[in-house]
């Protein structure tokens, strides 16, 4: 198989770490990577078919430390200049779609005062199939965002977002009720 030369390297500095599906990748069902993806893996990476990430103008970072899990879905895209950090978990369905500039980090990585033990400091976030995240979101470590939910642009969420609701602002709050069709996956 012939790649141009960025998806080669990129895809080569994945490779060993992640794995690609439960089928051995085919040229479709390959990780599609342009500009710079950083990838910091100490943790477990298990990527999805067809992951589609975007590293400019911004770079995207993925960072999974040691005895944490990052597992990304088919068919999802990650789009310039995300950061993802798992510190225990993060998990991400099929079909997301995560916005410029958003960041989702599992952990707040400093204790807020000297009362605060650190227990809850990182928690696991999920982000169920076939969301939506816009530009410019803050995802909080514990959050649950729904099936087929959409965050809107440059929202914070602090509590989990129901399946199939619109949230907006900063603490995010639900707006409507989304109608979605059996089977629809957004595009
Ligand atoms: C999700 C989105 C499309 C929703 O738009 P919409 O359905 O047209 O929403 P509306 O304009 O009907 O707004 C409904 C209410 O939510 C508020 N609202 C909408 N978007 C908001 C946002 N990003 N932050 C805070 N409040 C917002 C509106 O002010 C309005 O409030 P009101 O009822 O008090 O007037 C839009 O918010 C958004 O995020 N667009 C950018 C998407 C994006 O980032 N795309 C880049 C590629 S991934």
């Amino acid at each position: 198989m012939v790649f141009p030369n960025k998806v080669k390297i990129a895809y080569g500095k994945m490779r060993g770490w992640a794995v690609f599906g439960k089928i051995q990748p085919t040229l479709g069902l390959l990780p599609r990577i342009r500009g710079k993806v950083y990838l910091n893996r100490s943790g477990e990476l298990q990527v999805g078919k067809r992951l589609n990430i975007i590293g400019k103008p911004w770079g995207t970072q993925l960072t999974v430390v040691k005895g944490a899990r990052l597992t990304i879905g088919d068919d999802v895209l990650i789009n310039a200049g995300v950061g993802i950090a798992a510190n225990i978990e993060v998990v991400i369905g099929n079909n997301v779609m995560i916005g410029p500039r958003t960041s989702i980090f599992d952990s707040a990585y400093h204790r807020i005062d000297s009362l605060d033990d650190g227990s809850e400091m990182a928690q696991r976030i999920t982000i169920q199939d076939n969301a939506w995240i816009g530009t410019g979101a803050l995802i909080l470590p514990g959050v649950t965002i729904g099936k087929n939910a959409v965050v809107a642009a440059g929202s914070t969420v602090t509590k989990d977002v129901p399946d199939n609701t619109l949230v907006a602002g900063a603490p995010a709050k639900v707006i409507r009720e989304l109608t979605i069709h059996d089977g629809w996956i957004r595009r």
